[in-house]
């Protein structure tokens, strides 16, 4: 069996994560092949041509990258969220695409505390800050991550609350002593620091803009692990502008990075490269489980973890 699995990760995974993968593949009896750090597009194209399998991380696979790889039959994407992959396009080809759900979602939990942390703390420069205890944490969206961000923040004496859309069953909630709320703006009204956990869909993209951030109270923070398309850009500038006491942190530069760090000095913050899931930890599990569900598909059929069935 002359199966042969692509690893294509511009952001490479650790080397533990990359040795494991490795070890799976070739202990199931097929082949694997490695493109990291690639900086053209070319690069990817050329070495999908003959991959069976493909392994990515926010690695974008559009309908050039599909059309582009003959025998492709599965994509797993390392991670959560799989906005970066054209479904429609694996779809209309047969291909089965995975995520590898909760895998990394701890790194990504962590960090959302830690961002709230270092906004408190004037971004660990001298003067006041303020602490987390006693302060309500929102969360918008309670799927794997914004759960760990809810216990987190629970661990810390946080008030925290959380909407979440596609739950309606409040006892989901409680079971992490994390109150449910009804509505979006129930939510940002009540946030002294909203964690941002929602997917980049066309629901979503640019909903979250000057009448949410405005709503909420005093001294507020936006936290976002989740992606940079789900701000309304402008929107969020308009609202930092108006209300000198709100702030900004963002797991990934906004378009508009210079204009904020500009204008909005201390309030705003934008990581360098995404970072959530970068984590020994969260590169290892995600990973491995990729590679297993790989294997696991090919052996024996399995698209428990399919996203696009
Ligand atoms: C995810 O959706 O899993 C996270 O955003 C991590 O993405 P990354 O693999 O590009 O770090």
């Amino acid at each position: 069996n002359d199966m042969k699995v692509l690893i294509a990760t511009e952001k490479p995974f650790a080397k533990k994560a990359v040795d494991g993968i490795k070890k799976i593949i070739t202990d199931a009896g097929y082949e694997v092949a490695l493109l990291e750090k690639y900086t053209d597009k070319a690069q990817l194209l050329a070495a999908v041509a003959d991959a069976n399998a493909l392994i990515i991380r926010s690695d974008k696979v559009t309908a050039e990258v599909i059309e582009a790889a003959k025998n492709l039959k599965i994509v797993v994407r390392a991670g959560a969220g799989y906005d970066n992959v054209d479904l429609a396009a694996a779809t209309a080809k047969g291909i089965v695409v995975m995520n590898t759900p909760g895998q990394n979602s701890n790194a990504v939990a962590e960090l959302a505390l830690g961002m709230m942390v270092f906004m408190a703390r004037n971004q660990f420069t001298p003067g006041t800050g303020s602490e987390l205890k006693g302060k309500t944490l929102a969360i918008h969206a309670y799927g794997n991550v914004g759960k760990l961000v809810g216990r987190k923040g629970k661990a810390l004496g946080m008030n925290v609350i959380a909407f979440d859309p596609f739950i309606t069953d409040a006892k989901v909630f409680e079971a992490d002593g994390v109150k449910k709320v009804d509505s979006i703006e129930e939510l940002y009204a009540q946030a002294d620091y909203l964690s941002l956990h929602i997917p980049a869909t066309e629901q979503t993209k640019k909903s979250i803009g000057h009448k949410l951030m405005t709503s909420m109270p005093k001294g507020a923070t936006l936290v976002n692990t989740a992606r940079k398309e789900v701000i309304d850009e402008a929107g969020v500038i308009q609202a930092m502008t108006e209300r000198e006491d709100l702030k900004y942190i963002t797991d990934i530069a906004p378009e508009a990075a210079a204009e904020m760090s500009e204008k909005f000095g201390k309030r705003f913050f934008a990581t360098p490269k995404k970072m959530g899931a970068e984590t020994a930890e969260a590169n290892i599990n995600a990973g491995l489980a990729a590679a297993n569900q790989i294997v696991d598909f090919f052996k024996t059929g399995n698209t428990r973890f399919q996203v696009n069935k």
